[in-house]
């Protein structure tokens, strides 16, 4: 039985999180045996279906809604439908055999989109039939219902944060309600090694266990996921050397990846490509 795992923030725009999830869902792809679907509940734009889907949409107007991504699920999963063997019929493959990444809402209203959190549920443990890992990029906060509906189904969090301190104390000082009981692990995207609110200064300060991680700010994966190359971007530094530029970026996210796995009590090794 396979895991989903909800990418969210607390704060709008500037954790980086949906680019964290893109990076993240990538390179466990390059990286291990599992088989990863990337989902998100973005109504309108999407940076997962920008960075992933090169002009998948053809330009499809509403009205074929129901025939595509995520709103197909939510129709055979209200109808009790939904085997685990149909998502990857609606799930557009983009990395052969390790990601496949599920289109957005088509829908006409936000509102007729959100009544999806009532078969959310049902959707995800479909997904943890069909595939090894379902990411799911979640908008942020907790006024919507749809984000509570994942956050509730999921099996862990991957929270991000970033290095603005007004940011980190609020978070730490008053731990948000919908995380309690929850799995989770923190990154900060966009992440400044010269600031001095690094990983380690900041655990410190806060005196935390959870897990902390980071994407760290690199101009070469924006300008990527801007052109639907982010596969190839990271196919190219797979092995990456110490002495070239995007070493500690590749090293960051690979920390990320092994630590994904451990939070949710599997062997990274198990799943491991052979090199
Ligand atoms: N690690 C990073 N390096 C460079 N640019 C980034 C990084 N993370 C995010 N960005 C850029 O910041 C902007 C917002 O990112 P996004 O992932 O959509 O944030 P959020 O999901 O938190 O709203 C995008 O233009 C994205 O390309
Ligand atoms: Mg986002």
């Amino acid at each position: 039985m396979g895991n989903v795992i909800a990418f969210w923030s607390p704060c709008h725009g500037q954790t980086g999180s949906s680019s964290n999830m893109v990076a993240t869902a990538a390179v466990m792809a390059m990286d291990y045996v599992s088989h990863t679907l990337a989902a998100h509940t973005h109504y309108g734009i999407s940076m997962v279906e920008n960075a992933f889907l090169r002009s998948w949409r053809g330009g499809s107007g509403s009205a074929s809604y129901s025939a595509q991504g995520i709103d197909s699920l939510e129709t055979l999963a209200r109808s009790k439908q939904l085997s685990s063997s149909m998502i990857k019929d609606y799930a557009v493959p983009v990395f052969s055999g390790s990601l496949d990444v599920l289109a957005g809402t088509q829908k006409p209203e936000e509102d007729l989109f959100l009544k999806m959190h009532e078969v959310t549920d049902s959707i995800c443990q479909s997904a943890r039939s069909a595939y090894d890992l379902t990411m799911i990029d979640v908008t942020s906060g907790t006024r919507n219902v749809l984000t509570n509906a994942v956050l509730e189904s999921a099996d862990m969090v991957v929270v991000s944060l970033n290095q603005n301190m007004a940011l980190l104390r609020e978070f730490f000082d008053h731990p948000p309600a919908v995380l309690e009981g929850k799995t989770f692990i923190i990154v900060l995207g966009q992440y400044d090694a010269g600031s001095r609110l690094t990983l380690t200064n900041i655990r410190r300060l806060f005196k935390t266990r959870i897990p902390m991680f980071a994407v760290p700010h690199n101009s070469g994966y924006m300008d990527a996921c801007n052109e639907q190359k982010v596969v190839e971007f990271f196919l190219k530094r797979k092995h990456i050397q110490a002495a070239q530029p995007d070493y500690a970026f590749m090293q960051e996210i690979r920390r990320l990846t092994r630590g994904i796995y451990q939070s949710l009590a599997i062997d990274p090794n198990m799943y491991e490509k052979e090199a």
